[in-house]
């Protein structure tokens, strides 16, 4: 059996597009997901990776047992795959898996760079983040300064770079790195990363870029790019059961090295002494990782890229079909810079229908999953809504209900596209959009409002127990 090149066709096929889910008006629907955004469907490439490795399966760092060789050498294998994915070269880049997500590389990254330059007090963090790309920078008595987006309000549109070179130079020589996301989470609005790495070396600032919302849509290119950090979340790329990804500069990492010590990432260690391995990622990976995930990832990865042209072209398709069609029904406004390109998601909200009760009335009448309320990006999702916000009517809503009407205000409904997704899953979303439209009066009726802004079904349940057997 082999286990390099593990994938048997470069297929790309999803795992649970064929699940169906009852109704609340009695029919069985095959659910529609479009909610990739926070994790799209498993690709069934994870699985077949799986499959051939798991009967080798050993731990890895050995070469006395044969599964410890195999295994080995398919962990090897999937860090070059990763950093042949995001076109990293191998002589400057290193890829190292750990945690569960982006979240824990990012917060690797920020204690690192405190820790290489304390006296840079000053981080830069674009005004869009997601909160796994800001909350971890304010630690360490960072002075946090937000880089202002183009255009405003409902309008916001990218990073500006020219704000981002007046920052740089107002905190000149106090910038220790720019934190900013390639594609935003909630507008799927990208952001120029190539320009800001330019500015950011320009200025003596290191640049980490969270890469969680494009690794899946947009072929990353670190050669052209030259950031320090792209960091990213295996079940972003559809392997759900894989560990989070940071890809970072050797010679950056040298200078930073051993945060996290133990087992595997030593190569003489006494009592009072140790010695740092010379070599990447293994000198950086402390304990096990999740070897079976990062090689189901990898395989993910390679079938992929494969596939990339083909499935860039249909994404770029869909949502802008999506973007049209949402555009063009009444009552919804969909928010960031119409002018800018969009890559995954797309949020939006009804004029006279809350998010939380559009979602649900989506997901319990038409097993339509879209995601609502604020996505984890509180700071930009309040921007996009500040003039709504401001302009609600409150003159009929009694004093003690004002504060929850208005929660129930503060959010959107985002739709985000993955690979398997159609322009026929746009069509069925719209018409059910429409449908909604019509009948609200009635559907409205069947929910009921409850304290933390959501909207609850008053009689139809999902009976968790028929979905699994072990619940
Ligand atoms: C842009 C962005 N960054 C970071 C994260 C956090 O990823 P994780 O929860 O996998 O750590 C997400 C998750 O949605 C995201 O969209």
């Amino acid at each position: 059996m082999r286990c390099m090149n593990i994938t048997r066709s470069n297929t790309l096929n999803f795992i649970g597009l064929e699940t169906v889910y009852p109704t609340a008006s009695g029919e069985t629907l095959t659910r529609l997901h479009l909610d990739g955004a926070a994790s799209p469907l498993p690709c069934t490439a994870a699985l077949d990776a799986i499959t051939e490795l798991l009967p080798h399966y050993s731990n890895t760092h050995s070469y006395v047992h044969n599964c410890a060789k195999i295994s080995t050498k398919a962990l090897t294998w999937a860090h070059s795959q990763i950093l042949n994915f995001v076109n990293a070269p191998q002589q400057t880049y290193t890829s190292i898996f750990l945690g569960a997500g982006t979240t824990s590389a990012v917060n690797r990254v920020a204690r690192g760079l405190h820790g290489l330059r304390p006296e840079k007090k000053v981080v830069l963090i674009s005004a869009m983040e997601h909160h796994a790309n800001d909350l971890p920078h304010r630690q360490y008595e960072n002075q946090v300064h937000y880089i202002p987006l183009t255009g405003d309000g409902i309008q916001l549109g990218a990073i500006d770079l020219k704000a981002l070179e007046n920052l740089l130079v107002a905190h000149s020589g106090n910038v220790n790195y720019i934190a900013v996301s390639s594609v935003s989470n909630v507008t799927g609005i990208k952001n120029p990363v190539a320009e800001m790495a330019d500015l950011a070396h320009k200025h003596d600032a290191f640049i980490l870029v969270d890469g969680a919302q494009s690794v899946s849509h947009t072929n990353t290119d670190l050669g052209a790019d030259d950031v320090d950090f792209f960091i990213f979340s295996g079940h972003k790329l559809y392997a759900p059961m894989s560990p989070g990804v940071m890809i970072a500069k050797q010679s950056l990492l040298s200078q930073m090295s051993g945060q996290d010590l133990g087992g595997g990432s030593v190569s003489t260690v006494s009592y009072y002494d140790y010695e740092l391995l010379p070599n990447y990622p293994d000198r950086e990976q402390a304990g096990t990782p999740n070897i079976v995930g990062a090689v189901a990832l990898a395989n993910v990865a390679q079938v992929l890229s494969q596939q990339a042209q083909t499935v860039q072209a249909n994404e770029k398709v869909v949502i802008s079909t999506l973007f049209d069609a949402l555009n063009n029904l009444p009552n919804i406004t969909v928010y960031g810079d119409h002018l800018l390109a969009r890559t995954g998601a797309l949020a939006f909200n009804h004029r006279n229908i809350d998010h939380g009760l559009l979602a649900a009335i989506l997901n319990d009448y038409y097993a339509i999953a879209v995601r609502n309320e604020c996505f984890c990006a509180h700071p930009y999702v309040s921007s996009l809504l500040k003039q709504e916000l401001w302009e609600l009517d409150l003159s009929d809503i009694p004093e003690e209900e004002q504060e929850g009407y208005i929660n129930r205000k503060r959010g959107m409904v985002r739709v985000s596209i993955s690979a398997y997704n159609t322009n026929a899953d746009v069509e069925r979303l719209i018409k059910a959009l429409n449908e909604i439209e019509i009948n609200m009066k009635e559907l409205e009726q069947n929910y009921q409002p409850q304290a933390d802004g959501s909207y609850a079904h008053i009689n139809f349940r999902l009976d968790w127990s028929k979905e699994l057997s072990f619940l």
